[in-house]
């Protein structure tokens, strides 16, 4: 059985009274009760901090929406793994797709990332998904597999021991258009199955999470799917009551 995994990515979103507020409440409305999931949010770097005091004891664990590809030096308005283990986050997103389309990152430079995460005990949340044409055109999986092969590529297959994955249609994102979960299926079975041609016992633990307009009303099926194993949330991860709602349908 994999452990399930809850991931709040909370974008450019709040400010410190808002997000510890926020906090406070998802604690308020018992999400500690599940011990048994990983549940993650992803405040602004600004706010790394800040949140992970006022997380306390609590079951919820810290991780940044983006890092460096280098580790030190003259890389202005950049933040290092370690900079981000330092402040206490345990997981980095990397390759989300606003951070592929509205900043350019390249599957190279995702891979340099995701290395560097690696080797500084971050472990990497890598996201994946097709755009809509690609999705009309009939490329969801060979755009897919090129984003995990270029990775596992320069890393290694080895380094997926230690990462998530997760998969983002990008029409999917912030569009309130959720994707229909036999589609959701399909293609966690093709994610898993080519980590599986490289290893197989890595391809069985690895958890592979959806992410795309998941919402209270609309999880439960999705989450169900065999080889679904949890979401990662931006909208409804704002809101202390979904969020605490969605981990309670995925646990
Ligand atoms: P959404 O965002 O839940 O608002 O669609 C998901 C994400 O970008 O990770």
């Amino acid at each position: 059985m994999r452990k399930k995994f809850m991931g709040g990515n909370w974008k450019m979103n709040g400010n410190k009274q808002v997000l510890v507020k926020l906090v406070e409440k998802m604690c308020e409305l018992g999400i500690d009760q599940y011990k048994e999931m990983d549940i993650v949010v992803f405040p602004s770097f600004v706010y790394l901090d800040e949140i992970k005091k006022s997380l306390k004891d609590s079951v919820i664990k810290l991780g940044a929406q983006n890092q460096a590809d280098q580790l030190q030096g003259a890389f202005t308005g950049e933040v290092s793994p370690n900079m981000l283990s330092d402040v206490g986050c345990e997981y980095v997103l990397l390759g989300h797709s606003e951070r592929r389309h509205i900043y350019g990152e390249t599957n190279e430079m995702i891979a340099r990332k995701f290395k560097l995460a690696n080797e500084q005990n971050l472990l990497p949340v890598l996201c994946v998904g097709e755009t809509e044409s690609e999705r009309l055109q009939g490329q969801t999986e060979q755009v897919i597999a090129k984003q995990l092969e270029s990775v596992i590529a320069y890393t290694g297959i080895e380094s997926f021991s230690k990462a998530v994955i997760a998969y983002e249609p990008v029409w999917a994102i912030g569009t309130g258009r959720v994707a229909v979960p036999q589609d959701v299926q399909m293609v966690h079975q093709f994610i898993r199955a080519v980590i599986a041609k490289k290893d197989e016992s890595i391809a069985q633990k690895i958890r592979i999470i959806y992410g795309g307009s998941l919402k209270p009303d609309n999880a439960a099926e999705i989450v169900s799917q065999a080889d679904v194993d949890g979401g990662l949330i931006g909208g409804a991860s704002l809101k202390a009551q979904d969020f605490v709602m969605l981990c309670q349908l995925s646990c």
